[in-house]
């Protein structure tokens, strides 16, 4: 049976993350994670606060603080907020460990000394006003391409195409807003990335149909506008030091000019990637001091990430359709140029142990604010720590889960938000465990009944709900969220259905056995709702488990309706827990429009 290897991209560390960032990374990923535990495959999820780069510097210094103190707070509040909506990572790492320095450095010596790192003295953007260098995403002006007025200088976020700072047309510093800017000489390292460019088509033309089509047509056209070569150092103080001492001779000889990149780092993009092995490495290590031992075995972590070891792993990717060139590209650039050599213009595998690359790559579409995005910068939305001050995290994670931005954008509404979560959580899901224990205690004494014989509602019952088990489990397994959820809502309309229909409170009248066949079903039914709701939403399906004594809620089902529904033993005692999904009132839709805006906060473009 395949292991699972999970990662969501890593969220930057500065700042709570909006709704829009859990919806299209962490929190699929994590559903997934759940339900891949839960069939029984060894799984490992991974995510990271993602720390070097000039924001961290930036609003390290609006907040008085040393770049090292901001991230390590801003790491443990993003740490914290994620455990409480239920991301179930095995580790969240922080892309400025140790583990990430090592690796991010030794894959770098490596593709040097293959011949895939270059040197080359660049002309960069340098603010006379803010005194220093601009980074890429410093640098605003107008896209080429689409016209944009705000395209950074790394990447146009209107039409997703990466850029030059040099491409971009009126060019100005997003630090002071000054266009008094100028272009210096300096040397960097740039990952060839043109050398693969056959490879990386090849390989993402094989994942056609089976990705989806976001992923690759974002992939396939970024290669058909041809590749550049990428700057991979940065004339920064925070970040993975290039430390290139040790390197040896390239293919042609020579050696890295050491002292000229003496005050370099890399790119954030360069190694925040290489994090998730890092953070693997981190799990590694931080299991490794709890059993008492010293840091872990390379093969700890490696199995995970590196064949032969990493050939039972199936690796999957989530991640917002903004992160996709670089999963499809860059980073795959730097696996291939570690996994391969190239001898005289042929392919070769390389001596080491190759590296495991992504096998599936769930991209999504942005989860928009009414009519617009959600904005870190204008603090436009609703971010993880607010959400948690209005509602559990269940009412959240169902939503975004059923409203997945998988084949288009999607809007978040409150009014939206509000009717879906009234109609599937408290009137069907809830209602449902309230009626069945509720009738349990009132006229079976709060056990599960014994006597009489399922006849053709059960049935047909059994059929149904094995139909939409295969159903969920297919889509599940797919990565398709929305399908999943309405799979898992249908399962629960079955139920409510069933025991409209069965009206158990009406047999009980003249036929005490029927009444005991409904009761006994509908109890299975709450424990075969708390096991498959679990991915989706844990908290409350924690309560519904203990409600009816499920001890069972991490194994998944068997496609098998006959099974699941005769499982509770007669005799077995339940309680009805307290309201399990309160409605969401008309007042408190007010109060929230009005606190975080609504549509007339959406800035008209
Ligand atoms: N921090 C990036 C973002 O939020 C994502 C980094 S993903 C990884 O867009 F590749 F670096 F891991
Ligand atoms: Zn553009």
């Amino acid at each position: 049976m395949s292991r699972i290897l999970i990662t969501s991209a890593l969220p930057y560390v500065n700042g709570v993350k909006h709704l829009g960032t859990l919806a299209g990374s962490m929190l699929p990923a994590d559903v997934y994670a759940r339900f891949q535990r839960a069939r029984g495959r060894e799984t490992l999820y991974i995510c990271a606060t993602d720390e070097h780069g000039t924001p961290a510097e930036l609003a390290a210094a609006a907040a008085g603080q040393t770049v090292a103190d901001y991230c390590a707070e801003q790491h443990r509040i993003q740490h914290d907020l994620g455990r409480a909506f239920g991301l179930s990572w095995d580790h969240f790492g922080r892309s400025s460990s140790p583990q990430n320095h090592k690796l991010t450095q030794r894959f770098a010596q490596a593709l040097w000394e293959a011949g895939f790192i270059e040197e080359r003295v660049t002309q960069l953007v340098y603010s006379l006003a803010d005194k220093r260098f601009l980074p890429d995403r410093y640098v605003v002006g107008t896209c080429p391409h689409c016209g944009y007025q705000q395209a950074r200088g790394d990447q146009c976020d209107n039409c997703t195409r990466l850029l030059d700072p040099a491409d971009l047309i009126h060019p100005r510093s997003a630090v002071s807003g000054s266009d008094e800017i100028e272009i210096r000489d300096s040397k960097h390292l740039f990952l060839m990335q043109t050398a693969f460019e056959p490879k990386l088509r090849e390989w993402i033309n094989a994942k056609k149909g089976e990705w989806p089509i976001l992923v690759t047509s974002i992939a396939l056209k970024w290669l058909d506008e041809g590749l550049k070569d990428r700057g991979i150092t940065r004339d920064l103080t925070w970040g993975v030091p290039v430390n290139a001492m040790d390197w040896g001779p390239n293919p042609q000889g020579q050696l890295p000019d050491v002292a000229g990149l003496a005050d370099k780092v890399f790119y954030v993009w360069f190694d925040a990637p290489i994090e998730y092995i890092g953070a693997t490495w981190e799990w590694a290590d931080a299991r490794a001091q709890e059993a008492g031992e010293g840091p872990a075995e390379d093969i700890a972590w490696e199995r995970w990430w590196r064949e032969p070891h990493a050939a039972d792993v199936t690796y999957v990717e989530f991640m917002g359709k903004d992160n996709v060139p670089f999963h499809t590209v860059g980073f795959p650039s730097t696996l291939f140029g570690l996994n391969e050599n190239r001898v005289e213009g042929e392919w070769r595998p390389a001596s080491n142990a190759p590296w495991k690359l992504v096998d599936t790559l769930k991209g999504f579409n942005w989860l928009n604010w009414y009519g617009g995005r959600f904005s870190t910068t204008h603090q436009r939305g609703v971010f993880m720590d607010a959400a948690l001050e209005l509602l559990p995290p269940d009412y959240w994670r169902w939503y975004l889960t059923a409203n997945a931005p998988e084949s288009s954008d999607t809007a978040f509404t409150w009014e939206q938000f509000q009717a879906q979560v009234n109609a599937d959580l408290a009137d069907v899901l809830g209602n449902f465990v309230n009626r069945i224990l509720k009738f349990t205690e009132t006229r079976f004494e709060g056990v599960v009944p014994d006597g009489g014989e399922a006849g053709p509602l059960e049935l047909k019952l059994y059929d149904d709900v094995t139909a939409q088990l295969v159903e969920l489990t297919k889509q599940l397994e797919a990565v398709e969220f929305r399908k999943a959820a309405q799979a898992l809502r249908a399962l629960w309309v079955i139920g409510n259905g069933y025991l409209t229909e069965a009206a158990p409170w009406t047999a009980i009248k003249t036929d005490r056995d029927r009444a005991a066949v409904v009761v006994r079903t509908g109890l299975n039914l709450v424990a075969l709702f708390a096991r498959v709701s679990a991915p989706f939403i844990p908290f409350a399906a924690e309560t519904i488990a203990e409600a009816v004594g499920e001890g069972d809620l991490h194994a998944w089902p068997q496609a098998d309706g006959a099974a699941e529904l005769t499982r509770l033993k007669p005799g077995r005692p339940v309680t009805t827990p307290e309201v399990l999904f309160r409605k969401v009132d008309d007042a408190q839709v007010a109060e929230w429009t009005a606190r975080f805006g609504g549509a007339e906060a959406v800035e008209t473009a």
